[in-house]
């Protein structure tokens, strides 16, 4: 679904809008506006075995990670609600 020939760019976006989701710097606002995430994510079509997949890849990513454990639960948290809300299917 992320566009092969702007990976980079989707990372960045991710990253910006948790830093700002999470009281940093204002780049993602600046940058992208009102985040809207669920509109956002209408054009892809993503059912319970996509959001499921998100989440695996995402544990993945948590396992690299080795973010400290208060971060980590956090994180996970927002994510496990949040991805069951961009469920559009
Ligand atoms: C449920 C499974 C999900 C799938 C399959 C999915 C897929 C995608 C795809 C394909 C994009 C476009 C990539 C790009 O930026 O070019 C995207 C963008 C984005 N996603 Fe997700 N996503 C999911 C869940 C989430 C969740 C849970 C969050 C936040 C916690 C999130 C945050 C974002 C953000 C911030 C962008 C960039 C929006 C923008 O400014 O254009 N996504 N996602």
């Amino acid at each position: 679904m992320y566009p092969a020939e702007d990976l980079a760019g989707a990372e960045q976006r991710l990253r910006d809008f948790l830093i700002y989701r999470f009281g940093g710097p204002q780049r993602y606002i600046e940058q992208r506006g009102h985040p809207m995430l669920r509109a956002r994510h209408l054009p892809f079509r993503i059912d319970r075995a996509a959001r499921d997949n998100w989440m695996r890849l995402m544990n993945g990513a948590f396992a690299e990670a080795k973010l400290p454990a208060e971060a980590e639960q956090v994180l996970r948290q927002f994510f496990e609600q949040m991805s069951v809300h961009m469920i559009n299917q």
